[in-house]
């Protein structure tokens, strides 16, 4: 009797230790079934409604409860669902304001915190006549928001959000998961796969908790040129599966935002095309939650790839919406006004792609000037990429463009 009383005691004893979650783990949230208590010497910490983490020290010692700018109040889902909240539409022959009468939800640029302190750009930048949308170039970013594990920081993004919101423009959240501008704690953290799939989970789910009610690219760039899939921590570690891992913390932490895969090279009929499109298509059939393919569209002068249209339709017709995410168009310097003729040719054309896909929801430009392209630094001798030049003066290119959403 006193051997079988001691037994029962270890199983009540181990069953709950098992029960426990363990350090990194989920400890609860709307929707979590699990456990919702954490093994010794760590704590289960609200990082948002959706997703409680087991973090190391103690109650005391925890990071700061993070509260998202809204509460939501729907239950998580799988489906697709499309509450981004639209503005009203602008009047007018402006670029967001035909993209809008065109029947899309937005043209839109990225923008950087450093730029919002040119006074001549801001004013541009806010008229939504011009932009209905915003991306954060840089300001959402791993190395932007979680520069040391668990330790957020919003306020770069904050400040672009609020820029877009007083000017009733909506926002594209750029990005969650992403090779390039990662801690190093991140990418040489040597972490097992459990650890990494809480760390994506914390940080997918605490960002778009915290940027509630937009678009988010969740993925950005997972493939390589030939259409492998890129190596990096996220791959080397957990396979393909991070992919599902950061969708499914997104559309977690908020049923209400639209979650895309982005990508550059895949606006053409090819092997890294093929890729995203056998990607979108797996998903799908694990019903794993994916609401659209970024194309982010950083073409050169003359060489804008004649699939781009057909290419669009291939994504739609497997049920998931297309953005244009990060137009830009550059050219070998000096231009010429005959380069510059060949730019106006091309915008028009891209636009005219996008508007003859009834699942292309919007045009991004990756910054409207020269002023602010990341074109010059990166290809030597090229640049000229964007619709209007340095000095904030409209180019041939952004008549290409309201031609082609008239
Ligand atoms: O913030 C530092 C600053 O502290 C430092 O003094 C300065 C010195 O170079 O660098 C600053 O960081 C730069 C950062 O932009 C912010 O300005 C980085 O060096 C620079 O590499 C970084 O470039 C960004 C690039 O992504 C990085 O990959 C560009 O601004 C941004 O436009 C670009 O955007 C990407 C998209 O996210 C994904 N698709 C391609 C696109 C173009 O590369």
């Amino acid at each position: 009797m006193k051997l079988s009383a001691i037994f029962l005691g270890l199983a009540a004893y181990v069953s709950l230790a098992i029960a426990q979650s363990q350090e990194w783990g989920q400890c609860g949230g709307i929707g979590w079934a699990g456990s919702t208590t954490c093994v010794s010497g760590t704590a289960c910490t609200v990082i948002n409604p959706y997703y409680s983490q087991c973090l190391p020290g103690t109650a005391s010692t925890t990071p700061p409860v993070i509260t998202p700018t809204t509460t939501p109040t729907t239950p998580p889902s799988t489906g697709p669902t499309s509450t981004v909240s639209i503005p009203p539409s602008p009047t007018g022959t402006n670029s967001n304001a035909l993209a809008r009468a065109a029947g899309k939800l937005y043209f839109g640029t990225a923008t950087d915190n450093s730029e919002l302190s040119d006074t001549a750009y801001v004013a541009i930048l806010s008229d939504n006549t011009y932009f209905g949308q915003l991306s954060p170039a840089n300001s959402m970013k791993w190395d932007a928001t979680e520069p040391e594990q668990g330790v957020f920081t919003f306020t770069g993004g904050d400040q672009i959000v609020n820029q877009a919101k007083v000017h009733g423009q909506i926002m594209r959240g750029h990005n969650c998961v992403w090779y390039n501008q990662l801690p190093s704690w991140v990418s040489n953290g040597g972490f097992t796969a459990a650890q990494l799939t809480s760390i994506i989970q914390n940080h997918c789910g605490t960002l778009v908790g915290h940027y509630q009610g937009q678009i988010w690219d969740v993925v950005n760039e997972p493939f390589n040129d030939d259409g492998t899939w890129r190596s990096d921590v996220f791959y080397n570690t957990l396979g393909t599966s991070y992919v599902d891992i950061a969708l499914q913390a997104a559309r977690a932490a908020d049923p209400g935002t639209k979650i895309y895969i982005n990508d550059y090279n895949i606006e053409m009929t090819g092997a890294k095309a093929t890729s995203m499109l056998n990607l979108i298509k797996n998903l799908k059939s694990r019903g794993i939650p994916v609401d659209g393919v970024g194309l982010q569209c950083h073409f050169i002068v003359g060489e804008v790839p004649t699939s781009l249209q057909s290419i669009m339709q291939q994504f739609t017709a497997l049920g998931v919406e297309v953005a244009i995410t990060e137009l830009d168009i550059r050219m070998t310097l000096p231009a010429t006004n005959a380069l510059l003729a060949q730019q106006e040719t091309d915008y028009k054309n891209v636009i005219s792609a996008c508007k003859a896909v009834s699942g292309c929801v919007g045009v991004t430009v990756w910054d409207y000037t020269d002023k602010y392209s990341w074109v010059p630094s990166t290809f030597s001798g090229q640049g000229e990429a964007c619709p209007w030049d340095a000095n904030l003066q409209k180019k041939p290119a952004y008549s290409g463009i309201t031609a082609a959403w008239s």
